[in-house]
């Protein structure tokens, strides 16, 4: 099964981008593949809403070659796909925001006689800020893939408010091991398999994922002096 992260954050050791490794790294336990993407690694052109137009415009993989048409063929490619967003004003970063409206093309396959391309695919939302905002920007995500198609397991939204710190704050990194246990284990059971969509707290668990997701920052922080110190690129 093939589980795609999407961080919509433009830190990649912060408090999203904790809750999001968290959170495929529990689906990997689960037998996942997983992927992740950043969506601040390229351009993603807003929706130019051509889906009003009279031509045959808005279907797969939609009409700009930019980086939104590549993450929305890992969209299409994957059977999971976790939404990992900050809180910006109390809804997902603009940049998620820009992913979401270019998913119309997936949706808007019904238009051409198919099905919607999200239908059948399990997605999950992990959400992190600093004071407020959480279910509006979580709901909303959840909501808007829902209403496109795709399927919301229970327990499917983690959030945290403790920005940088989010992976000590066990209750909300507990939920986010939940949300890639539980898109893994819909999707397994999807496929016919017996699971059981429980909502787990496991200490242990807890604290192996905890340090493996701190050992990825450490070396992504290492990486980051390292490539510092030769003064060639800039992260
Ligand atoms: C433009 C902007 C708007 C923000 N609005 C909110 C907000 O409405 N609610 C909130 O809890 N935090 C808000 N924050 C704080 C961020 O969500 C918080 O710093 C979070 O940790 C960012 O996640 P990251 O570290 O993974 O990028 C905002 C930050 C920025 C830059």
């Amino acid at each position: 099964m093939k589980i795609l992260g999407i961080l919509g954050s433009p830190h990649k050791s912060g408090g999203t981008a904790q809750l999001l490794f968290a959170a495929l790294k529990s689906a990997e336990k689960e037998g996942a593949v997983v992927k992740w993407v950043s969506l601040y690694d390229g351009e993603i052109k807003p929706c130019v809403g051509c889906i009003q137009n009279e031509g045959p415009e808005c279907k797969f993989p939609c009409i700009f070659e930019d980086y939104g048409k590549i993450v929305l063929e890992k969209i299409y490619e994957a059977e999971g796909i976790i939404f990992a967003t900050p809180i910006y004003w109390f809804a997902p970063s603009g940049v998620m925001k820009n992913l979401l409206d270019r998913m119309t093309c997936l949706e808007n396959m019904v238009a051409f006689g198919e099905q919607s391309y999200l239908e059948g695919k399990v997605v999950g939302a992990v959400v992190v800020g600093a004071d407020t905002g959480a279910i509006t920007t979580g709901g909303y995500l959840l909501t808007t893939l829902n209403s496109m198609g795709a399927i919301v397991p229970p327990w499917a939204i983690a959030y945290s408010y403790k920005s940088k710190a989010s992976i000590w704050e066990d209750k909300d990194l507990m939920n986010a091991i939940n949300v890639g246990l539980l898109v893994a284990k819909t999707i397994a059971l999807l496929k016919g398999e017996l699971r059981e969509l429980k909502f787990i707290d496991d200490k242990a668990l807890l604290e192996e994922i905890r340090e493996e997701v701190l050992r990825d920052l450490e070396l992504s922080r290492e990486i980051k002096r390292y490539v510092r110190g030769l003064g060639w690129l800039r992260f």
